[in-house]
């Protein structure tokens, strides 16, 4: 099969910049993205492209290159997928707040949703790719329901799940380390990921696209974000130790990751992990084990995310303790609230549940953040259901530069590694702040040595 028309069913970090670079480097292939949100559609057909609703660095010029030529973003759903040979979805699969599985399982009702749309409009033969990352065999499920509900055309179901970071988009997707793609063994299924493997050839080496079944596939996706995640949890644990041996953590991680077998990457000791994806897989993986009777498969994955809950507490903990067991009334300024630097997305960022376990302790927070608005800080916390969104707003602010947020405060915490804060003027901030000035750094970027000289108390994560 010759692909010609694409249909991604998802406008957002995931289907947005993926489609995108399908369509830079395929040319010859017509992609649209579909979205039930047309807010964000409207935005994605933004003339000034840099009004797009994802920030991801060199993803507008991309966009503004290949939109309108073979690149259409639509709230048109039913004609895309009418239209396409390929169906991508790319929706979300939040964490169920409801009735079996709660706070565990993936929450499927809008992949569901898809596969009956897709059965309904479907006139030809299509392939249908999971994006989304699902939890293993649901595969199977969108199956059944296409074969029963659908006008007696075929499909076949391929898994190809996105293993891009938010803040490198752009970069990994354009020199992706695999491209990972599970389909039937069945000859039809053969042909099918053979026209998926054909679409990303187009860029990426044949030797870097990876086929297997559609369970190994969908697992694989899991274990690779488990693996990932549990990395930064094991150094984190480590950083706690260090602070009280006098080891510093970031000479351990040095250390360790020379070791070839381990590696240099994700070693960074945090204030903890956030963003869609870590938290949500694990999660599902632990309900996965759980159902089959397996507890101490799921008893140990379920360990990174208490590690990673820890690891926020303590940060809340000790600014508090440092700042005299008292931040009542106090100004704090958070630099960062992103759940890391080079993005706007701020789900599950460790600055939302450090703010507050501070806001409990009635401190006062200022926030700075080069992509993040303060419509977005305070949604993020009222979310949280702590208390109201009058007491939210009256505790947290958002300011326009750090020198603003950093006024005044008894103490700065920085939240996400973005590089400008390296290039700040530290004794102007000093100067500006209240005495004792203590610097609580969630991401050990800052120059310890440089700020005690200029006078601040400097407390970073496993390092004395
Ligand atoms: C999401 C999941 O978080 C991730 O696990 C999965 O791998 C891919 O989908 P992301 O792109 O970051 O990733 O989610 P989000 O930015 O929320 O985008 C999903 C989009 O789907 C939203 O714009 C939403 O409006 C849209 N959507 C959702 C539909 O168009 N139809 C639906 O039925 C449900
Ligand atoms: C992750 C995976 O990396 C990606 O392959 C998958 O497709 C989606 O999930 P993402 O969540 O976008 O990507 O960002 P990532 O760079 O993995 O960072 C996740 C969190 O871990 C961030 O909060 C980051 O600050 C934190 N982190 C990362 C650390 O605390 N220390 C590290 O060493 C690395």
């Amino acid at each position: 099969m010759n692909i010609k028309k694409i249909c991604c069913i998802g406008a957002g970090y995931v289907g947005g910049p993926t489609m995108t670079v399908i369509a830079q480097k395929c040319p010859h292939i017509e992609v649209t993205v579909v979205d039930l949100n047309a807010e964000r559609i409207l935005a994605w057909n933004d003339e000034n492209v840099e009004n797009i609703p994802i920030y991801e660095p060199g993803l507008s010029s991309i966009v503004a290159e290949a939109r309108g030529r073979n690149l259409f973003f639509s709230t048109d759903v039913e004609k895309a997928i009418d239209e396409a040979d390929i169906i991508f979805i790319s929706v979300n699969t939040p964490t169920k707040t409801y009735g079996k599985g709660k706070n565990m399982a993936a929450d499927l009702k809008y992949i569901e949703l898809c596969a009956r749309q897709i059965a309904k409009v479907a006139k030809s033969d299509k392939i249908v790719v999971e994006k989304s990352t699902l939890p293993v065999r649901t595969a199977e499920a969108i199956k059944s329901i296409l074969d029963h509900t659908g006008n007696g055309v075929q499909f076949q179901i391929l898994s190809n799940p996105e293993f891009l970071a938010e803040g490198t988009a752009v970069e990994d997707l354009l020199h992706p380390d695999r491209i990972l793609i599970g389909g039937d063994r069945t000859p039809e299924g053969q042909e099918a990921i053979a026209a998926l493997v054909a679409v990303y050839a187009n860029w990426v080496d044949r030797d870097k696209i990876l086929t297997t079944n559609v369970w190994s596939s969908e697992l694989s996706k899991l274990t690779a974000n488990a693996f990932l995640a549990q990395r930064i949890s094991s150094i984190n644990a480590m950083s706690e130790l260090c602070e009280k041996t006098g080891a510093d953590v970031n000479e351990v991680a040095r250390a360790i990751g020379m070791d070839s077998r381990i590696g240099n990457k994700f070693l960074k000791a945090s204030v903890g992990f956030g963003g869609s994806c870590f938290q949500k897989d694990i999660l599902n993986l632990v309900y996965i084990a759980k159902s089959y009777g397996l507890h101490e498969v799921a008893d140990y994955w379920e360990q990174v995310i208490i590690m990673n809950d820890h690891q926020k507490r303590r940060f809340s903990n000790k600014i508090v303790q440092t700042l005299y067991n008292t931040v009542a009334d106090k100004k704090i300024a958070f630099l960062g609230w992103a759940f890391k630097k080079d993005t706007n997305d701020t789900r599950e960022s460790a600055a939302i549940y450090v703010a507050d376990a501070l806001i409990n302790e009635q401190a006062k927070i200022a926030v700075f953040d080069p992509k993040v608005s303060e419509s977005k800080v305070l949604s993020d916390l009222n979310y949280l259901q702590s208390r109201s969104s009058d007491e939210n707003k009256d505790a947290i602010s958002s300011l326009d530069s750090a020198y603003s947020a950093c006024k005044n405060a008894h103490a700065v915490a920085v939240l996400t590694e973005w590089d400008e804060f390296k290039e700040y003027d530290w004794t102007k901030i000093y100067e500006s702040m209240q005495k004792p000035a203590f610097i609580f750094d969630g991401r050990n970027i800052l120059d310890k040595q440089i700020l005690e000289k200029i006078g601040f108390v400097y407390c970073g994560i496993g390092v004395l």
